[in-house]
């Protein structure tokens, strides 16, 4: 099992090497990673290489056993570039080119940035053909994160008229797509078409999508130039692969196509991070590690745990005694099978100064370090169980054209998309029913239960894929919104597509602000809320679940059922957030007729099954007692049984 931890040796004296590395080995660990930051020392001035510092430290890991993850170090250029190239520096929104002092600082689509990076990655590569010690490279450090996905630089600008040319071919085609008549936008020529900066009210809405596309094709593009040089010049055994951040659904950037250029997909797994006063919800962090899982149906690497409070310029919550070390279980669990802790020890100038690592600045051995100790102990008894595959009956779709579609029109004060996911996911999560996180592109034939929250473009080739799934006896279920919108982000013409599969009829609607609720009644009685939105549904076959019981809308409903096929496949629609205690019912009725087996465990406890073994874990600061087995705060376990 590959467990390590990152370490800059670029950051401290060179008297310090040989002690680090001793106390690294007595942490535990097999594997280090480096360099992803260091291009300036591998490359001091224009066309000069030396490597020779990192041969050294390679040298002394080697010798005392220790394997590399080695970073290709694009993420920060040296000042020497761009004072040679100062157009490879990002534009913001504002048009401000960005300066040097940051991180993630560069145009993906700058042609001298591009041939700036062939240059470093061959000589880099190159350099380091025969070196078995390094075990995999990761190609940059979480690309698009921080802002980075976007540049409105004149070489973005014209790229992403080319890009709409190259789609749309003529001017005509795509004036009549986008609807360029409204407000009289209508353009004589592809060199007319603006990137969207900021204008007055909003950009059109086609526009605004495919801009989100061209981002993430300039993302993609630049990292397969990479992936193409390592894959190129590696020794055959060497892995590639990338460390994606958090936070995903944030950025223009579809990580699926680079996924399937990676042999395996990495994440910086941080649960708290910055001011956050608290960590996100246990079911949210189990979002995200799905979400890694499912980019190649794979399970993944953790390049990055957090051991410690992190933040740039403000820190945050400080990781409970065992939490950091909870949070690398619930991480295993859901399919993690290598780890290293970000970082080995603080860093005492620079940005990061208040990133703690494993170690403080007063380099004594801690309780951090022995909480990592422990883990690395405990975590390589399982190792088998961990390199298993994970199987799911549930898979929760997402689509990155929604995605965007929805941050260019988000419609609602209270609307968050990523909420929307974790609204579904955690009523799956708290039954201990595990949830793949996939592209709606994948195949989901194989599931019993698909979930589409706030899928609001639907095209007629899903809804044939989602028909054919239902039809087989699948249960589908809608958030609100869904289906309103074709691939160029427009209404139809038309009544909803979804109409007819859904068994209603979707028409009246209103944003619900923030703080702003709705009452809902069930047909059994049961009283809940719906916020963020309301869709007034009528139902034509469907089976009213909910229904509002304000006055004058009391006739629409809020949730239903249509069941459909000869298999009678169940098909759910949402018309608004609806509340955890509602959500709740809906889950298990849902589970109970698909035979998916649920658990009723304590608030705070995730369960995740893995073979004929059981990961239980206490994300409070409680004891608590799940099935037969006891657990302190902050305590997880593998056990036999529940
Ligand atoms: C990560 C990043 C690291 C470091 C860390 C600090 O997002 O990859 O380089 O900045 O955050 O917490």
């Amino acid at each position: 099992m590959i467990l390590g931890v990152d370490y800059y040796p670029e950051h401290w004296p060179a008297e310090m090497l040989e002690e680090d590395i001793k106390r690294i080995v007595s942490l535990g660990a097999n594997t280090v990673r480096i360099g992803e930051f260091a291009w300036h020392l591998m490359a001091p001035k224009p066309g000069q290489f030396d490597f020779s510092f990192f041969d050294h430290v390679i040298e002394r890991l080697k010798a005392n056993g220790l394997k590399v993850i080695f970073g290709t170090p694009t993420a920060t250029f040296p000042a020497w570039l761009a004072k040679k190239y100062p157009l490879i520096l990002s534009v913001d929104e504002n048009g401000l080119r960005r300066t040097f002092g940051g991180r993630r600082l560069y145009c993906y689509n700058s042609p001298e940035y591009r041939h700036a990076t062939e240059t470093i990655v061959t000589a880099l590569l190159s350099h380091y053909q025969n070196e078995a010690a390094i075990i995999a490279w990761q190609i940059d450090n979480e690309l698009g994160h921080e802002g980075s996905d976007q540049c409105y630089c004149d070489y973005c600008h014209t790229g992403f008229q080319q890009f709409l040319q190259d789609k749309y071919k003529t001017i005509t085609n795509l004036n009549d797509i986008y609807g360029t008549v409204f407000w009289g936008q209508t353009y004589n020529d592809f060199n007319e078409i603006p990137a969207p900066k900021p204008t007055i009210t909003t950009h059109n809405p086609s526009l605004m999508l495919d801009w989100a596309r061209f981002r993430s094709v300039s993302i993609n593009d630049y990292a397969a130039l990479q992936i193409n040089i390592v894959n190129r010049l590696k020794r055959p055994e060497q892995k590639v692969t990338h460390n994606l951040f958090g936070g995903f659904f944030d950025r223009a950037y579809d990580q699926n196509i680079l996924a399937d250029k990676l042999d395996i997909v990495s994440y910086d797994n941080y649960p708290v991070w910055g001011g956050l006063e608290k960590p996100l919800l246990p079911a949210h962090i189990a979002m995200t590690l799905d979400y890694i899982r499912g980019l190649k149906k794979q399970n993944f690497w953790i390049l990055e745990a957090l051991m410690g409070a992190q933040g740039h310029t403000v820190i945050g919550y400080l990781p409970r005694p065992n939490q950091a070390k909870l949070w690398s279980y619930q991480a295993m669990a859901r399919g993690c099978e290598a780890l290293l802790y970000f970082r080995y020890r603080g860093m005492t100038r620079g940005a990061e100064q208040f990133c703690q690592g494993i170690l403080d600045s007063d380099n004594q051995i801690n309780d951090k370090f022995l909480e990592v100790k422990g883990f690395f102990e405990e975590i390589q008894k399982e190792e088998a169980l961990f390199e298993s595959n994970i199987e799911s009956d549930v898979a929760l779709l997402y689509d990155y054209d929604n995605r965007w579609s929805w941050a260019a029109q988000p419609q609602s004060h209270a609307f968050d998309f990523t909420a929307e996911f974790v609204r579904l996911h955690a009523g799956f999560h708290k039954l201990g029913i595990m949830t793949d996180v996939i592209d709606v592109e994948k195949d989901f034939s194989a599931y019993k239960v698909v979930l589409l929250p706030v899928m609001q473009i639907v095209d007629e080739a899903l809804l044939k894929r989602l028909e054919t799934f239902a039809a087989e006896g699948g249960t589908v279920v809608f958030g609100f919104r869904s289906g309103i919108k074709d691939r160029n982000n427009n209404l139809r013409l038309s009544k909803n597509i979804l109409n007819t599969f859904c068994g209603i009829e979707l028409g009246q609607y209103e944003s619900l602000g923030k703080g702003q609720s709705v009452d809902i009644l069930g047909e059994d009685g049961h009283h809940g809320k719906i916020t963020v939105w309301r869709d007034l549904v009528k139902t034509i076959t469907a089976a009213p679940i909910y229904r509002y019981t304000d006055f004058m809308f009391d006739h629409y409903a809020a949730v239903t059922v249509n069941t459909v096929g000869m298999r009678g496949g169940n098909v759910y629609y949402m018309g608004g957030g609806i509340c955890e205690e509602t959500l709740d019912r809906l889950v298990q009725s849902i589970c109970d007729t698909q035979n998916i087996n649920r658990l009723t465990l304590p608030e705070g406890a995730e369960v995740v099954k893995r073979r004929d073994k059981f990961i239980v874990l206490n994300h409070t600061d409680r004891q608590m007692r799940i099935g037969r087995t006891n657990l302190e705060p902050f305590e997880a376990k593998v056990v036999d049984a529940l």
